[in-house]
């Protein structure tokens, strides 16, 4: 039986680098690259150290599930690792984006993620991982990037639920909570044409960094991380202040 990885969101920013990283994890058969973009898919094969199947799905579409269940019961592999990459963020007023952008951000970030999980625990048995990205933003609301932020709080809350029952029959799952991170994400969260609604970005960790603070985080015990240390202090604060001074902050910061 094949022991396989499968990545979604490989084309581009962390989930690429989890891919060409993925030999200092772990071991894999194959790995399966999740993504809309096929040409940066098959790239990829250059640059990982495991033999590359790549799969071009539109994750938003909601059975493109399906596509990777039918997969599975072809292959019937062992998938020793999932990573839940794939992502997007609109930074503006609810409003003031279109209700395709904001139920696509809950599509792909919340009901793909769920989905891709249930399909694949099948798959799985014990010393088997599952890797969902969420985000700080997970860790308080936040005004004009509202949607974003509460599906990254669903990543983070389903991904800790989910780890405790699944945690009794060995698999794990973690997620891992980046604070801004330099990648394509701000091309698309961003409308050069408008004015920009956050104007001071406190931190920008590189994607390499994120990754394999991921990597030696998994390897302890824990149910989910937040690489960096002003990601820390950030999350720490926004634990103890009470929300709506939390937000205020973030508006006098931005202003919003
Ligand atoms: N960058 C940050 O500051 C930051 C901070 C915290 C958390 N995150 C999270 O980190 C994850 C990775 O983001 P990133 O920063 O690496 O940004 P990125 O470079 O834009 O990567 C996003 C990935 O998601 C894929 N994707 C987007 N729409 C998709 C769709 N409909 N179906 C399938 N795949 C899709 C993209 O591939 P295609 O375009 O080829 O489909 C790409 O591979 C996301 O979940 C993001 O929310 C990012």
């Amino acid at each position: 039986m094949k022991n396989i990885a499968i990545i979604t969101g490989a084309s581009s920013g962390i989930g690429k680098i989890f891919a060409e990283t993925l030999h200092t994890h772990g071991a894999y058969d194959e790995v399966w690259v999740i993504a809309r973009n096929a040409d940066r898919l098959a790239a990829l094969a250059d640059t990982v150290r495991f033999p590359v199947r790549p799969i071009s799905l539109d994750l938003s579409a909601n059975d493109s599930h399906k596509t990777l269940a039918a997969l599975l019961e072809e292959g019937k592999p062992r998938v020793g690792l999932l990573i839940n990459c794939s992502g997007y963020g609109k930074f503006d007023a609810f409003e003031k984006l279109t209700l395709e952008e904001n139920i696509g951000m809950i599509d792909l970030n919340c009901r793909a993620l769920t989905a891709l999980t249930y399909v694949t625990l099948p798959y799985m048995d014990r010393g088997c991982e599952i890797l969902n990205v969420a985000s700080v933003a997970a860790f308080q609301p936040i005004p004009y990037i509202g949607v974003y932020g509460a599906s990254k709080a669903y990543v983070l809350s389903f991904s800790r639920a989910l780890a405790r029952e699944v945690g009794k029959r060995g698999i794990r799952v973690f997620a891992l909570c980046p604070f801004w991170t330099k990648t394509a994400f701000f091309d698309r969260a961003v409308d050069e044409t408008k004015d920009a609604v956050i104007k001071k970005y406190v931190a920008m960790y590189t994607p390499e960094y994120i990754v394999s603070y991921a990597w030696r985080k998994m390897k302890k015990k824990g149910d989910h991380c937040i690489p960096g240390f002003k990601a820390k202090l950030q999350v720490l604060a926004v634990k103890l202040l009470p929300h709506r001074l939390v937000m205020s902050v973030w508006q006098k910061q931005q202003k919003l």
